[in-house]
């Protein structure tokens, strides 16, 4: 997959922005604050319909005006296609190919794009939920059984804590909601399972190559246990859900399931977030993302189009030169910098280059 061209209109500190790329390497260069984010922030909304930096839509649109349209062109297997998304103040419009896509769920899922910046870190060491959030916005990815999955099982899950909340509650209702739940908790249980599983492949060896130690995995956990056999898998959460239930009503909360996953990374049976030294964080971060650009190649047509935030600048030379092995020439690849220096030669040789000041683009020397 390709992205040809950029177009932004009120996005963010651009008024008008129009960028042709590269089939192969991007380098957007600018100091502190002109924008480079904002740009590959943009690429990423128009492949998952949100910012992955969890601001509301509103935010994205420039101070001062009440839209924002954000457009690309593409090139993909099946021919090219134009995105576009409009936001306002009363929602936000996705389009393709000039028609307006009325499910989100049908939209995600056709631009693929994978992000790594320094941001990426904290999702070790923080609270579960933006971990639930990275699985979620990466399987949407992938899967559009998931993406609506997810959305039926929120929808649910608000039903039965606005239920909960009532003072005359029917237990008849909330088994009702219960059996629901059951089924959609084990299927999306099932999908994320299969994610962590396919990046289990990959990672160890990424990691070995970096860092040139073995023995990194990721751990999967949820109150969901897993059985050869799905009804079974069913059957029990159900009976799970159930001996919550009393607490539940106790809490008006919905206490068990899928929103309350997570998962950790662990080094030889020794949880990262509590042993990993900052240059180990960030290498697993970057061989979470290398792993990810495997499975994304190996369940779709498309190639995913790599974005590196101002990643350079963190990593020591041996890093830097295992990174560049992974940007081989079939992986659309925009990469920001604020200072040129910071990548290798060879790179810059056959990239396009960019320059941003204060979000105006000039082409690069
Ligand atoms: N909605 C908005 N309207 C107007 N300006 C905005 C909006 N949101 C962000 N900005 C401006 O965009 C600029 C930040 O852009 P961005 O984060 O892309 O910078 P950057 O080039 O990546 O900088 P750094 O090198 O520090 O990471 C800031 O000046 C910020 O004030
Ligand atoms: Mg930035």
């Amino acid at each position: 997959m390709i992205i040809e061209k950029i177009k932004l209109k009120n996005y963010r500190n651009y008024d008008n922005l129009e960028i042709e790329l590269n089939k192969k390497l991007n380098i957007i260069i600018g100091k502190n604050a002109q924008g480079k984010t904002n740009i590959l922030e943009s690429i990423y909304v128009l492949s998952l319909t949100k910012s992955y930096l969890g601001v509301n839509d509103k935010n994205l649109i420039k101070l001062g005006n009440n839209y924002a349209i954000l457009e690309a062109d593409t090139l993909l297997n099946s021919g090219s296609k134009k995105f576009k998304i409009l936001i306002n103040d009363n929602g936000k419009q996705v389009i393709i190919d000039g028609k307006e896509v009325k499910k989100l769920s049908d939209y995600v899922s056709n631009l693929k794009v994978i992000i790594f910046s320094p941001e990426n870190i904290r999702m070790i060491k923080e609270g579960p939920s933006i971990r639930r959030k990275f699985l979620n916005m990466e399987i949407s990815q992938i899967s559009i059984k998931y993406v609506k999955l997810l959305m039926n099982y929120n929808n649910i899950i608000r039903q039965k804590n606005e239920y909960l909340k009532l003072d005359n509650k029917n237990k008849d209702y909330l088994d009702v909601l219960n059996d629901e739940i059951a089924k959609l908790s084990v299927e999306i249980y099932l999908l994320r399972r299969k994610f962590l599983d396919n990046i289990n492949t990959f990672i160890d060896k990424i990691y070995y190559e970096i860092m040139g130690m073995q023995g990194l995995r990721i751990r999967y956990i949820s109150n969901i246990d897993y059985f050869e056999d799905k009804k079974e898998m069913v059957d029990r959460y159900r009976e799970k859900l159930d001996k919550y239930l009393e607490k539940e009503m106790l809490y008006k909360l919905s206490l068990i399931g899928p929103h309350r996953d997570d998962f950790i990374f662990v080094l030889n049976d020794k949880n990262i977030a509590l042993y990993g030294s900052q240059g180990q964080l960030r290498s697993v971060i970057l061989a979470l993302k290398l792993s990810e650009i495997e499975l994304f190649k190996k369940s779709s047509d498309d190639d995913p189009i790599l974005l590196l935030d101002d990643i350079f600048s963190e990593l020591d030379i041996d890093k830097k030169n295992n990174l560049i092995k992974y940007i081989n020439d079939n992986i659309q690849t925009i990469i920001t910098t604020t200072d040129i220096n910071m990548i290798d030669e060879k790179l810059v040789k056959k990239a396009s280059i960019f320059e941003i000041q204060n979000g105006k683009l000039f082409p690069g020397k």
